[in-house]
């Protein structure tokens, strides 16, 4: 008898009954096929195809340069790569704000050309209108409150957000608006530690953290950050579990030493 090799894959059910049972839900960035592949052969509930992208592989300053055609190109590459994890995908800067009806086509191309199985929208009340019509269409939507790095010229500043009561408030209306509406989880960026408990507890679908403190229903950090291939960014929230900047490096130093001294190719490294 064989054993089946089929994966059971993770759908926005799974998620929920997580949360419902209090399991901790994982998620991380993917761009490209590569990364993807070790992130789901290592058991990731969520690939993110994140915005980021804009500073990770491109090396934009801020997410907004980002087109939709190039977060297709990086949503399929890690689309043909995954068989387990929920592959949620960001809607770019302007491709969604204000203009429902964009937003919309915006979704379906991702969800056609790519092949994944949700997006992600940044605000709260503000984008009601684009999240329906998103919801409407049968494309399952994550949203995404606290720091939203699409307004940061808004914020002005990277700053941890929602530490003032008013804040608080308004992402507490914004979370509860966004689950009524039908969202299937909330990321919730740098706010207090008490408020992502608060809301973790105060909403049904999962809340998934990124410095949102440790009673969130799961967490989500950006890959690179994670991995230590990205130098120059270390808030507070991230925890680094490999150095690959430094390896990467020392690897690519001996590549170049053997390569100059003429150690390769060797005698079984040649035809
Ligand atoms: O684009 C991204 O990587 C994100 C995460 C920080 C949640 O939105």
């Amino acid at each position: 008898m064989s054993v089946s090799k089929e994966v059971k894959r993770i759908t926005v059910h799974t998620l929920q009954a997580m949360k419902d049972k209090n399991e901790k839900i994982s998620m991380l960035t993917a761009y490209d096929y590569s990364m993807a592949r070790i992130l789901d052969e290592s058991g990731i509930d969520i690939l993110l195809v994140g915005d980021s992208a804009s500073n990770v592989m491109a090396g934009h300053e801020t997410t907004l340069p980002i087109t939709l055609d190039q977060m297709i190109y990086h949503a399929s590459s890690v689309v043909r790569a995954v068989k387990k994890a929920l592959i949620v995908v960001d809607l770019p800067f302007g491709s969604y704000q204000g203009n429902s009806t964009k937003a919309l086509e915006s979704a379906i191309r991702i969800m056609k050309e790519s092949g994944a199985h949700a997006i992600k929208m940044e605000g709260g009340q503000e984008i009601e209108d684009s999240i329906k019509r998103v919801l409407s269409a049968g494309v399952p939507v994550m949203g995404h409150l606290g720091l939203t790095p699409q307004s940061i010229y808004k914020f002005g500043t990277y700053v941890v957000r929602a530490k003032e009561q008013e804040e608080a408030m308004r992402l507490k209306r914004d979370a509860k608006l966004l689950e009524k509406l039908g969202c299937f989880a909330i990321v919730v960026e740098k706010i207090p530690a008490k408020l992502g408990k608060e809301v973790s507890e105060q909403l049904t679908v999962p809340i998934i953290g990124i410095g949102g403190g440790k009673d969130t229903d799961g967490q989500v950090l950006v890959t690179h950050d994670m991995l230590g291939i990205t130098k120059d960014f270390q808030p507070r929230f991230l925890r680094t579990y490999a150095d690959l900047f430094s390896e990467m490096k020392k690897a690519t130093q001996q590549y170049i030493a053997d390569v100059k001294s003429n150690d390769f190719p060797n005698e079984k490294e040649q035809y």
